[in-house]
């Protein structure tokens, strides 16, 4: 992350080696129940934030709840549905104002298109949690963010953003869209010191990866990923990016056809994982191991 992408505000923090900004505040994490998102309510609460944990299961929420509590952290926790549109307007009225709003809750999947055809609720479904979901979490939380002239959203993508990796049309559109409705969204809300942050991760090891054969050992830890997120709350950059999805971006933009060439290598060299190929219902339950994959 270069000094050009943060605020002028954390700029100066970091040079004179200031606190955590995260200290008093109140942070919002939406997929607290596991993985990156459990690794950075737990991080953001050792920075003295008050920290609400968001994501359906609530057994999984209590235990992160209670560790943070357990460590002399404050933390509260929402089971909620984020697909549900009501359930999220809800849970908007109930936590009241937010400092910082993580939009970590997600759900990834890496399908050929010829295992596609008939599974229309592939893209159904990544759509309405990666990127129907936290635009509405985002548009219930910030009139009162501009109302108190500050808020922060840090949104958990994909290096895909800018690779645009085979096998993953659906995942990386749905991030895709949150990011660009998040650049835009920035723009307008700059003024009120309201800001946004693209965090484009690269591969991490939890259990959305871990049905990927191809995946295994491979990846940072959701403690090191969460490390990253933290940074980019106290920062604020507009994107955090890999150098990988920097060339990949830079590659789609000067050579398109080449960039085609190479990730048409890639596409037959990686083939679909087992799971990836068996039929799965599509309403699969809460923290079941990704089994689109
Ligand atoms: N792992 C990687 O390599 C990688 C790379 C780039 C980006 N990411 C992104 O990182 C984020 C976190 O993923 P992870 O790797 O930490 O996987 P994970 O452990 O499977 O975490 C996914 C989280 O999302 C929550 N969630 C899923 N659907 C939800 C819903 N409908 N409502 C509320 N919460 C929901 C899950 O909680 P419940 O099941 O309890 O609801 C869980 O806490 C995702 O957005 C993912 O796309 C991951």
């Amino acid at each position: 992350m270069g000094l050009l992408w943060v605020t002028p505000q954390a700029r100066v923090r970091r040079i004179l080696g200031r606190p955590s900004p995260l200290a008093g505040r109140t942070v919002l994490v939406t997929g607290a129940s596991s993985g990156i998102g459990e690794a950075t309510a737990l991080a953001v609460a050792r920075r003295g934030a008050r920290v609400l944990l968001v994501a359906r299961r609530a057994d999984q929420l209590e235990r992160v709840r209670s560790a943070i509590e357990a460590a002399g952290g404050r933390a509260s926790s929402y089971a909620c549905d984020l697909t549900d549109g009501a359930a999220v307007d809800a849970l908007v009225a109930q936590v009241g104002p937010v400092d910082y709003l993580v939009n970590n809750a997600g759900r990834s999947i890496r399908r050929s298109l010829h295992l596609s055809y008939d599974r229309f609720h592939d893209v159904e479904r990544t759509t309405a949690i990666n990127f129907l979901a936290p635009v509405r979490l985002t548009l219930g939380l910030l009139p009162a963010m501009r109302a108190q002239g500050f808020g922060h959203v840090v949104n958990v993508v994909t290096w895909g953003v800018q690779l645009k990796a085979p096998k993953f049309s659906a995942y990386i559109a749905s991030k895709t869209a949150l990011d660009t409705w998040s650049r835009i969204a920035g723009r307008e809300t700059y003024s009120d010191g309201v800001t946004f942050t693209n965090l484009r991760f690269a591969l991490v090891r939890t259990a959305m990866t871990a049905p990927t054969e191809a995946y295994a050992g491979r990846g940072a830890t959701a403690e090191q990923a969460a490390d990253r997120v933290v940074r980019a709350l106290e920062d604020r950059p507009i994107t955090v990016d890999t150098l990988a999805g920097r060339v990949g971006e830079v590659l789609n933009l000067v050579a398109p056809r080449a960039s085609d060439a190479l990730f048409s290598r890639f596409d037959r060299r990686f083939p679909d994982s087992r799971a990836a190929s068996q039929p799965t219902r599509p309403d699969a339950a809460p923290g079941s191991p990704t089994p689109l994959r």
